[in-house]
């Protein structure tokens, strides 16, 4: 095992906006164990300031030792060129385990250069099934939890996930959300202005984001979209921090202007992190496509109308706030009447998403770590 003056050394690996959150407060716990050394490893997926660079300032996070600068491409390329470089860094500085988040590319092209040098790779966020493998994303959790070691689950449905896979018990532990830490470190921090910099009143507008794929490369499913903000945005004024991706979409097909019309729906550029718990928070209602989004909001009470036909977070949608309306705008203008006239569940606080998951997450790769 590699070792630095008898510390055992930990990289810790993020690449894309929604790692950030995670590796925080798991960074955090990690460097209290004197027997670990952390090293962050940003593999330069996303690389504009505003997808990166301002969660590390908000959130506190140290610079990377090591950033691969690997940039955008299509999957194959970004993979491939984050597994290339990713291997180098481990051939010339190998530590004794690493740590990836989540379901992004850089998720599963770093788990895979580690174990075929024979660097054991912890999950965290492991488990989690969409059951659609037309997702990137999905076919990012499966592989990633067939190669790692130590698997860190975040809510229950993981573990009978994983179990149904053939995946041992005895490499899968509970954890809770480790986003979820960073979320309740933040209320404290956020800065209660923000509404009234926005021109907002709490609980009298919505909050938008939307990103994936399915809802915004193919310009038929985007219009429907835009056409239903510009609708629902005629009652409620919407806030809409936008994607690169949604973007160069939503310029690419023309549908700017017609989003821009409606002046009922605000368009931002992507906003930090405590700008957007603040908008959460506040927010009447939510609509997104963002998994993240559905756990904070299920965690802050706040109605989610997910953006999608399924989701690897069943948790948000039995006992959360959270409901699946897809991209069909009439089923999306349903749900928010429903919104309107009260007709929406308070929600529970899902077991373990207590502020307190990465401490857990600490403790099980110390233990793993020495037992190893
Ligand atoms: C990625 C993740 C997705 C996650 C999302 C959060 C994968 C497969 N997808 O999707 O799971 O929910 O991040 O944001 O890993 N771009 C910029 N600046 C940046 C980054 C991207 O302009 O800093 C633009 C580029 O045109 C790029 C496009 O956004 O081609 C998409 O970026 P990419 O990282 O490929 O995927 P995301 O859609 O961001």
């Amino acid at each position: 095992m590699a070792e630095q003056a008898d510390r055992l050394i930990v990289d810790l690996v993020a690449g894309a906006r929604p790692n950030f959150m995670k590796l925080a407060p798991v960074h955090r716990a990690l460097k209290l164990r004197p027997e670990l050394e952390t090293r962050i490893i940003h593999t330069g997926q996303h690389y504009d300031h505003g997808m990166t660079g301002v969660f590390f300032e908000e959130l506190r996070i140290p610079e990377p030792a090591v950033h691969l600068g690997v940039g955008s491409g299509s999957h194959g390329a970004q993979t491939a060129r984050i597994l290339e470089s990713y291997e180098a860094h481990l051939l010339s500085a190998p530590p004794s385990a690493i740590v990836v988040f989540g379901d992004v590319n850089s998720t599963i092209a770093c788990a895979l250069a580690a174990v075929k040098l024979g660097i054991p790779v912890v999950h965290v966020e492991a488990g989690l099934r969409s059951f659609d493998r037309t997702m990137p994303e999905e076919i990012n959790r499966i592989l990633t939890d067939s190669i790692a070691e130590l698997l860190l689950v975040s809510e229950h449905s993981g573990l009978d996930n994983l179990r149904n896979e053939g995946i041992a018990d005895s490499r899968v532990r509970l954890v809770g959300n480790v986003m979820i830490d960073t979320l309740v470190e933040e209320l404290a921090r956020v800065d209660d202005a923000v509404l009234a910099r926005h021109g907002l009143e709490p609980g009298e507008y919505g909050l938008v984001t939307m990103h994936r794929p399915s809802n915004v490369d193919d310009p038929r499913t985007l219009r429907g979209m835009v056409e239903v903000l510009v609708e629902i945005g005629r009652s409620l004024p919407l806030v809409f921090p936008i994607h690169p991706r949604t973007r160069r979409a939503l310029d690419a097909s023309g549908l700017a202007g017609l989003l821009h019309a409606g002046d009922g729906v605000r368009c931002l550029d992507p906003i930090p992190y405590r700008e957007n718990l603040a908008l959460m928070r506040g927010a009447k209602v939510v609509l997104t496509d963002s998994g993240g989004m559905q756990e904070e909001t299920t965690h802050l009470g706040v109605p989610c109308l997910t953006l999608r036909e399924n989701t690897e977070r069943p948790v948000t949608t039995t006992i959360g706030t959270s409901r699946l309306v897809g991209s069909d705008p009439e089923a999306i203008l349903t749900a928010f009447r429903d919104v309107a006239e009260g007709r929406w569940p308070a929600g529970e606080r899902v077991p373990l998403w207590d502020g307190h998951a990465a401490e857990r997450v600490a403790r099980e790769i110390a233990e793993w770590l020495a037992r190893r």
